[in-house]
């Protein structure tokens, strides 16, 4: 057995009913090293992580780990012999602090009890040791989507493994928080840990990268150090073809207003913000974490209590308390927390697409329009699945996404709010929903755009938005669009006034 290798798997073959997810693919991973895995939505990532950690059994194949064959069949025996994950769809126990949720499993004891003392001590240490800012006796509930992702990052290290695999670990990062990340992998690879990497993201993946596999659907493609591939060549390995235009932005008329959002505050998180939104207009909305953005379209989406100002569409006040309420008054939200507010993990594709839409389904329900529906959805917007009855948690991370971007355009809303619809979605599929939400735009609907990724927002967006830290610092139109100009308003403490030169 070489030394060269810390992890070898070897003609692994998974299939589950009638999907053979992974069909012979092979992995070897070097210690101290970042390997990335890549490929399409669906090509087999996770399973193949799954496989490892003893998730999902492997159908056929051989697993070499630190010189001996293994057959893991608890992620605790994987984690008791030193590998551990982050998983891409984040399972925290909301009511939990902090401090139980990362040593869930392996809590402190004392005599009969739980040692609270010591379990809060190693927490603190834990997150001083990796630079993290995170109260232990916080509710995890009450975290930002992004500092749970820490904790989870933090409980992932923290177990002193050999291999730490990432699965898509900077999906709800902004990009400070990135840079925290990156600092911890290189601290890993000091330490001679290797850490696998799942992840979309062209620019990290070449930033962070030592070797780098590519599958596709199901097949191992190849491998090669990242300093002989570039973007083009490893986008032609993952779908096979090429993929031109990232962000098809048309230009479209502009109509007349649809949203007027006046000194809208909610509690801390949003404090006097407002602005309008146009027919055929896309006004992004970008911002670090805790600007207030998500929670800004939670207000208007009724999923949050408005505390102060005002909301009007077509001219005529709001007072939405409820989502129920937003739908049947036109408006969609597509969440970025899709594993607290939007999946829903037993039931169908079909239920998952039709549920924001039950009125149009009526009493009794109309069950073969909510399938034909839905198998429109899977088509258009080429959703990968064996079938529209398959539950939903057995689609990948990125399919399962597609189905909750489906769920909203059937409710054929007015208003579209869209908060990081692209996350984990690979390049291919995110070229798709970008140039349909262009598409709709042209429709004459009215989208926001929510998303932390600056080509992407500055990409399709005519206007954007800025905030920090819940205060509106900024309206930008496009013709002034720059990454510097957005960050620095992003950063900026200062009110946007009205009627101060927009840009
Ligand atoms: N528990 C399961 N039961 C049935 N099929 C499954 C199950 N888990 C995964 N699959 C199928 O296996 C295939 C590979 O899925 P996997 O989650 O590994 O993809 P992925 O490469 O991680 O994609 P993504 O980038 O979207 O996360 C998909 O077709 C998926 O539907
Ligand atoms: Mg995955």
């Amino acid at each position: 057995m070489s030394q060269e290798y810390i992890l070898e798997m070897i003609d692994i073959v998974k299939e589950f009913p009638g999907v053979r997810a992974l069909k012979g693919v092979q992995l070897k991973v070097r210690p101290g090293k970042v390997h990335t895995l890549m490929g399409e939505n669906g090509a087999g990532k996770s399973t193949l992580m799954k496989c490892l950690i003893g998730i999902h059994p492997p159908t056929s194949g051989k697993i070499i780990y630190d010189g001996k064959e293994v057959h893991f069949k608890t992620t605790q025996e994987a984690l008791n012999s030193g590998i551990s994950m982050i998983h891409q769809e984040l399972s925290p126990v909301p009511e939990r602090s902090v401090a139980e949720n990362l040593w869930l499993g392996r809590v402190p004891v004392k005599g009969l009890r739980v040692d609270h003392k010591k379990m809060r001590e190693d927490s603190f240490k834990l997150f001083e040791s990796l630079g993290l800012d995170v109260n232990p006796d916080e509710k995890m509930g009450n975290l930002t989507v992004a500092k749970m992702q820490m904790v989870e990052i933090a409980k992932a290290v923290s177990y002193d493994s050999k291999i730490v695999i990432m699965d898509e670990p900077t999906s709800s990062l902004t990009e400070t928080e990135v840079e925290h990340l990156f600092r911890i992998i290189e601290d890993l690879k000091k330490k001679n840990v290797a850490v696998i990497y799942i992840s979309h993201k062209m620019e990290e993946i070449f930033r962070i990268s030592d070797d780098i596999t590519v599958f596709r659907d199901g097949e191992y493609v190849g491998t090669d150090e990242a300093k002989n591939l570039t973007v083009d060549k490893l986008i032609t390995l993952m779908v096979g073809r090429e993929v031109t235009e990232m962000f098809p932005k048309i230009e479209c008329p502009i109509g007349e207003t649809v949203l007027k959002v006046e000194n809208l505050s909610a509690g801390k998180a949003v404090k006097n913000v407002s602005f309008e939104l146009h027919k055929g207009e896309i006004l992004g909305m970008a911002g670090l974490v805790g600007a207030g953005r998500t929670e800004t379209a939670e207000t208007i989406f009724g999923l949050r209590t408005k505390t102060g100002g005002k909301i009007y569409k077509n001219g005529k006040e709001l007072n939405i308390k409820s989502p129920e309420e937003a739908i049947a008054n036109g408006i969609a939200l597509l969440t970025e927390d899709r594993r607290g507010q939007g999946i829903l993990g037993l039931l169908s594709v079909t239920d998952n697409t039709a549920i924001a839409n039950m009125k149009q389904y009526g009493f009794p329900l109309k069950h073969k329009q909510m399938r034909e529906d839905t198998a429109d959805y899977v088509s258009k917007l080429n959703i990968k699945t064996p079938d529209i009855q398959t539950p939903i948690q057995n689609l990948s991370g990125g399919n399962q996404q597609k189905v909750l971007v489906g769920r909203w355009l059937l409710t054929d809303p007015e208003i579209l709010i869209v908060d990081e619809p692209t996350r984990g979605i690979d390049v291919g599929a995110k070229a798709e929903i970008h140039s349909l939400i262009t598409r709709l735009a042209g429709e004459g609907k009215a989208i926001i755009l929510i998303s932390s990724e600056m080509p992407e927002v500055m990409g399709m967006s005519d206007r954007i938005v800025v905030m920090h830290e819940g205060v509106m610092t900024a309206i930008v139109d496009r013709k002034d669009f720059s990454s510097e100009l957005i960050l620095e308003y992003a950063t900026s403490d200062k009110p946007y006034e009205p009627g101060q030169k927009e840009g």
